[in-house]
């Protein structure tokens, strides 16, 4: 009886231990996992180097809203809109990067290996690519059941820092944390639209953003044109001005030049609470990295589902089909 008791307690323990996400989750289930994304990702980034930035943008998007379980994949239906479709789906890219890897990866291990797990070794190994932190990123995390454009709530780039911050508070990030994971704006590009106001009309002043490099300015201005008098084709412009593919300390060193594209990456180097990390960052690229990798990994266990909750999708943008329950057949 006792002895029962025992074995009823350690099953517990393991049960337990065994839902949470752990280095290596796919060591015995399905060892090539990690190395097929990579190379999927590596073949992508020798003829795209901008997969790293949309990478990231993904990640932190799908993190952001319900944690990090692929919600973001779930491409809509004629009677649901989906998160990728919200409002601000925010021209996230990268889609048909994982669907690649997810067909390559279920080639081998079908049904193993999770959407939300490829998301966040895609990116991790996209970085890495790109020029930063190489890290281990611990796995297991399962795909939601859930994707509404409803529950698409993220910060928008004329926020100050405080009302940033809120959001990442919610996440139970840290300031440092978040001034670390807005140095992903050293890579990828913003559409003039997130940043237009600051080039001639800053807040009705009829001046451009007297926190912008006038020069700066006046170039974005050319290739953006004015909200009334927009440029055609959508035009983009990169987010660090000195680096732009590079995943580096750059991004700092530019704003602290009056170089930030968006308010809050400006906004970054200006406020009292910030600077001194900013500072800090632009002139240590060693802590830069260290403290890349760590919010990357803080970042991939935002609210993620582990264990038996959620489902191991097929398909990253449909839900796996509902399983019908047969009553009562004996079969
Ligand atoms: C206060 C927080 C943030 C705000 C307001 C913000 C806002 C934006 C905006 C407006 C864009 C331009 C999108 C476009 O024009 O397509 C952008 C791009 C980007 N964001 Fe953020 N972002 C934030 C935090 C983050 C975080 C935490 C990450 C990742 C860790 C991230 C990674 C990126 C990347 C890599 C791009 C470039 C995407 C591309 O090249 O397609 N951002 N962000
Ligand atoms: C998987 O293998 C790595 C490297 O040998 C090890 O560090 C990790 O703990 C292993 N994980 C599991 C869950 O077995
Ligand atoms: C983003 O959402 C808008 C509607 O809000 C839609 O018109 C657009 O096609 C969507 N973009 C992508 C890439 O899904
Ligand atoms: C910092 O940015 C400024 C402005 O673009 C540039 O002139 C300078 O070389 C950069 N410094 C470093 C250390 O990269």
């Amino acid at each position: 009886m006792e002895k029962m008791l025992v074995v009823f307690l350690i099953s517990c323990i393991l049960h337990f231990a065994s839902a949470q996400l752990k280095l290596g989750f796919y060591n015995s289930t399905c060892p090539r996992a990690e190395s097929i994304v990579q190379g999927i990702v590596q073949q992508r980034f020798n003829t795209d180097r901008s997969i790293t930035a949309a990478l990231l943008r993904m990640h932190f998007h799908d993190c952001f809203v319900r944690g990090c379980d692929a919600s973001i994949l779930i491409d809509s239906t004629r009677s649901k809109s989906s998160e990728k479709d919200a409002g601000p789906n925010e021209t996230v890219r990268g889609y048909d990067l994982i669907d690649v890897a997810k067909k390559a990866v279920e080639a081998v291990c079908p049904s193993t290996v999770s959407c939300a797990d490829i998301i966040t070794l895609a990116t991790r190994d996209a970085v890495a690519l790109a020029g930063g932190p190489k890290y281990a990123v611990p796995t297991g995390r399962r795909d939601g059941l859930v994707s509404d454009a409803a529950d698409v709530n993220l910060p928008s780039p004329s926020l100050t820092v405080a009302e940033a911050f809120s959001f990442f508070q919610a996440k139970r990030m840290t300031l440092n944390d978040m001034v670390t994971l807005l140095g992903a704006h050293t890579v990828g590009i913003a559409h003039c639209g997130f940043f237009q106001d600051r080039l001639s009309n800053f807040q009705g002043t009829g001046q451009p953003d007297p926190t912008m490099d006038a020069g700066l300015a006046a170039r974005l201005l050319r290739t953006c044109g004015t909200a009334s008098r927009p440029v055609n084709r959508d035009p983009t412009v990169f987010l660090d001005q000195g680096t732009s593919f590079v995943v580096d300390n750059q991004f700092y060193n530019q704003t602290r030049f009056k170089r930030g594209i968006l308010q809050i990456d400006q906004e970054l180097a200006l406020d009292r609470s910030t600077a001194p990390i900013v500072s800090m960052f632009a002139s240590n690229r060693i802590a830069f990295q260290q403290s890349f990798a760590s919010a990357m990994i803080k970042l991939s266990k935002v609210e993620v589902l582990v264990g038996k909750a959620g489902e191991i999708r097929k398909n990253c943008r449909v839900f796996n089909p509902r399983k019908k329950t047969v009553i009562g057949t004996g079969l």
